[in-house]
């Protein structure tokens, strides 16, 4: 939904309000803020309060406007959602009623090119939400060709990980890389464009930003997390826009709402839950109707997934196998 006081467009609005229901009195975290469009809109839907996590330091902007209008109704906490549990216990809030999380990045850090994010705009090569830790930058110009391959390839899906890396490598050794385009110009010259509609340089800026900012990590820590914070009948909602993140999800909630069986008689499902600890509200994905795609093209790829926490209890954190990934130091 377009928000006339936001630049960035809200992914299945209408969907998120309808799964996570909020009414009168409930507290609900939404653990990305970004421009706010969730939490405006979760505010005016019911009267409830609204935490507003984000990452992102220029997110506060967007949350202290938002703050004008609606008080004590709505407060903003900075931090990571991996760390969801210790920062609403840091801040007093209470068990939530719902949590909502829209995973990635928001147009505004896209189109912002000093935040280094888009191959289509000059900026430094950086990448980081949180504009702490290693840039895209360190890792193109620090990671052995062997990782920079790896994380392209697993991350990125890209098939041509290697000739990518090696081009990297040689050109790193006359001058290291600083700019987006430097790097977006290099994929250009190194590999064949093909029949595919999408930029050569796509995938390896994609997994560039997963990989820097942790994405996998931290969409698993915010999983068990809601799962420890929600009260029973809470309602957890994930939209998430690439098919590595959505398949954590939709893993996480086969094996927490007792659907699993075993792949074959001779590989046992090992499930520490006696009790499902939520109930599916959409046993199918959700993904944009045509209207939101005519609106807004960066819908396409959205996959809402929504559950409700029943009243289990909990004996052991969710584990992900996720794929080994060279250290970010
Ligand atoms: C797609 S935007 C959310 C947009 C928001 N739903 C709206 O309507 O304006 C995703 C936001 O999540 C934030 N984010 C991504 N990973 C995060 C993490 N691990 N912890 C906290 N915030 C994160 C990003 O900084 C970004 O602002």
């Amino acid at each position: 939904m377009a928000n006339i006081d936001s630049p960035h467009y809200s992914v299945l609005m209408a969907e998120v309000l309808e799964t996570l229901a909020p009414q009168d009195g409930d507290l609900i975290v939404d653990a990305t803020f970004g421009a706010g469009g969730y939490s405006r809109n979760i505010l005016n839907h019911a009267n409830c309060q609204v935490i507003g996590l984000d990452r992102d330091p220029n997110a506060q902007m967007a949350a202290d406007q938002l703050a004008v209008g609606y008080g004590d109704r709505f407060k903003f906490i900075a931090g990571q959602f991996g760390d969801m549990q210790t920062l609403l216990s840091e801040n007093n809030v209470q068990k939530p009623d719902g949590i909502v999380l829209d995973i990635g990045i928001s147009s505004m850090q896209i189109d912002q090119a000093e935040r280094g994010f888009s191959f289509q705009k000059d900026g430094p090569l950086d990448m980081r939400m949180s504009a702490k830790g290693m840039s895209a930058a360190d890792v193109v110009n620090q990671f052995s060709e062997a990782d920079l391959a790896r994380i392209f390839y697993i991350l990125g899906d890209e098939k041509r990980s290697y000739p990518i890396a090696g081009a990297i490598l040689r050109q790193r050794a006359e001058k290291p890389f600083e700019t987006t385009l430097e790097l977006a110009n290099l994929i250009e010259n190194t590999i064949k464009k093909g029949k595919s509609k999408i930029h050569v340089a796509t995938k390896v800026f994609q997994a560039l930003r997963i990989f820097v900012n942790e994405e996998l990590a931290e969409l698993v820590k915010a999983l068990n997390a809601a799962e420890q914070l929600l009260k029973p009948d809470g309602r957890l909602v994930v939209v998430s826009f690439h098919s590595l993140e959505d398949r954590i999800v939709k893993n996480f909630l086969k094996l927490r709402t007792g659907n699993v069986s075993a792949p074959s008689r001779y590989v046992m499902v090992v499930d520490t839950q006696d009790k499902p600890s939520f109930v599916l509200i959409n046993r199918k994905v959700i993904t944009a109707t045509s209207e939101e795609l005519d609106v807004n093209i960066r819908s396409r790829s959205a996959k809402l997934r929504a559950a409700i926490r029943t009243d289990a209890d909990v004996f052991a954190e969710y584990f992900n196998p996720l794929p080994v990934m060279p250290n970010l130091a």
